[in-house]
């Protein structure tokens, strides 16, 4: 197994946001969570990614425990977030926001490589890699948070809403990026509340409810699930 959460609990102070939760990510995979608002999708990610300490239970990233590895060091390990919002500098160009992500990176021509590729996979962002961050349309500031994190070369993404606030239009332009990303050679954990997009992209899926896994099989059969499709979809 590549990724493993085994019975996380996690709590902010008293309340408990995590209610046990396992789930498991094979690698070339996608797997999605879903659920409504507050359900826990993004603890979660900060958990894997070391930002916050699960009360109890497991994290193991090919085989090694994970959940007391702070943040840097989960990134050097292959493991990068792009947080929910994006997160950018916005007042920096694309080029210096990409070149954040390559932080722990010294090497100057793997970094104008990692940059190169990422031009390659967002033609866009080459030709605005000059323009401020902030001024980008909401779809392009989504690329620049996926390609900061694609300079840190992961073998893991933890992608937080990507489709946020997103025109049609662009989530299905976003939905290709990450479908091509997982063809590339990534495994990547999804979270998103646009269900019906998550359970088309994903070979997996989880559905939350209030901290806890309601159930959870093939993304294919999810979308079949009468249940689901009353629930999640809005069928
Ligand atoms: N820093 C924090 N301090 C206290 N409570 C928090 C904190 N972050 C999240 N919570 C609470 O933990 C629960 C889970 O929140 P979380 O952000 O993980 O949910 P989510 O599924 O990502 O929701 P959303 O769809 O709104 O992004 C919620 O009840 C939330 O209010
Ligand atoms: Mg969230």
């Amino acid at each position: 197994m590549l990724l493993e959460v085994r019975d996380m609990h996690l709590h902010y102070g008293k309340v408990e946001a995590v209610k046990g939760v396992s789930l498991e990510l094979r690698e070339g995979q996608i797997i999605t969570l879903i659920g409504a608002n507050g359900a826990g999708k993004s603890s979660i990610l900060r958990a894997i990614s070391g930002l916050q300490r699960p009360s109890s239970g497991e994290i193991r990233y090919r085989d090694k425990r994970v959940d007391r590895v702070a943040p840097d060091k989960i990134v050097d390990m292959g493991i990068v977030h792009v947080p929910e919002g994006r997160r950018l500098f916005k007042l920096m160009t694309v080029r210096e926001n990409l070149r954040m992500g390559a932080y722990l990176n010294k090497d100057g021509s793997e970094i104008a490589e990692g940059m190169e590729k990422v031009f390659d996979l967002f033609p866009i962002l080459r030709e605005k890699q000059n323009q401020q961050s902030g001024r980008l349309s909401g779809g392009q500031q989504q690329m620049v948070a996926m390609g900061r994190a694609l300079m840190a070369r992961p073998k893991v993404l933890l992608l937080d809403e990507p489709s946020l606030g997103l025109a049609p239009k662009l989530i299905d332009e976003i939905a290709d990026l990450i479908v091509q990303m997982r063809d590339s050679g990534l495994s990547i954990v999804l979270v998103e509340q646009n269900a019906n997009l998550a359970l088309t992209l994903s070979d997996h899926g989880y559905v939350m409810e209030t901290g806890s896994i309601a159930l959870h099989g093939p993304s294919k059969d999810l979308l079949a699930d009468p249940e689901v499709a009353r629930a999640y979809l809005g069928a």
